[in-house]
């Protein structure tokens, strides 16, 4: 190798670092690309609220929207789960729960001849309809230390039938909301 052919290499080499920069350069020039500042397509989360979420979180329910859900026809059958231990017949007597008849509207253990739990004792509150559906969501949370040994019921429908239910058994049924 002579001197000349170093020279084109080094040449070639020289002119192939240019050339590369020079478009780079060049290029950045031509296409100025200005990055949005807010993305084009924006999704916004419709805010849903149902009626077991809002009872979940805050205790307040909508409990007119809730009992339009359900019927007195279907209470008398979702009842069946609960007697059980309960009877709400008029005059009935206690099971392993207190009866049942007009219960809605009652200060909660209140039925005289029946031993109830402290924590249903000290609970003290008058059975609504918001109380009730809160109640029978989840007993054993709603009422810490409650005797009665039900897991609940999930169904809006069935918790509004069954509430339905339990207000017709009565000599003054909750006027409904
Ligand atoms: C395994 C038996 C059992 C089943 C099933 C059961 N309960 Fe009870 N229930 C009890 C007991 C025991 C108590 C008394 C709780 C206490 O003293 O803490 C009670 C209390 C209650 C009370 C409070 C009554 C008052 O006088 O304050 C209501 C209301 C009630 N139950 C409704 C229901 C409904 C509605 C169902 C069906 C969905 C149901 N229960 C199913 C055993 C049961």
């Amino acid at each position: 190798m002579n001197g000349f052919e170093i020279n084109k290499i080094i040449a070639a080499v020289i002119f192939t670092v240019l050339v590369v920069f020079g478009i780079g350069k060049i290029t950045d020039l031509i296409f100025q690309v200005k990055k949005p500042s807010e993305a084009a397509y924006k999704v916004e989360a419709p805010a849903v609220k149902t009626a077991s979420a809002e009872s979940s979180s805050s205790g307040s329910v909508d409990i007119k929207a809730l009992l339009a859900l359900g019927t007195i026809e279907h209470g008398e059958k979702v009842f069946k789960k609960c007697s059980a231990c309960h009877v709400i017949a008029k005059g009935g007597k206690n099971k392993i729960g207190p009866v049942l008849y007009g219960v809605l509207g009652k200060k909660s253990a209140s039925v005289s001849d029946y031993k109830y739990s402290k924590a249903l004792i000290a609970h003290g509150k008058v059975w609504s309809f918001a109380e009730m559906n809160g109640f029978l969501i989840k007993p054993s949370a709603h009422i810490k230390g409650t005797k009665m040994a039900y897991a609940g019921l999930k169904s809006e429908k069935d918790r509004a039938s069954v509430i339905l239910y339990m207000n017709s058994k009565s000599d003054s049924p909750l006027p409904k909301p």
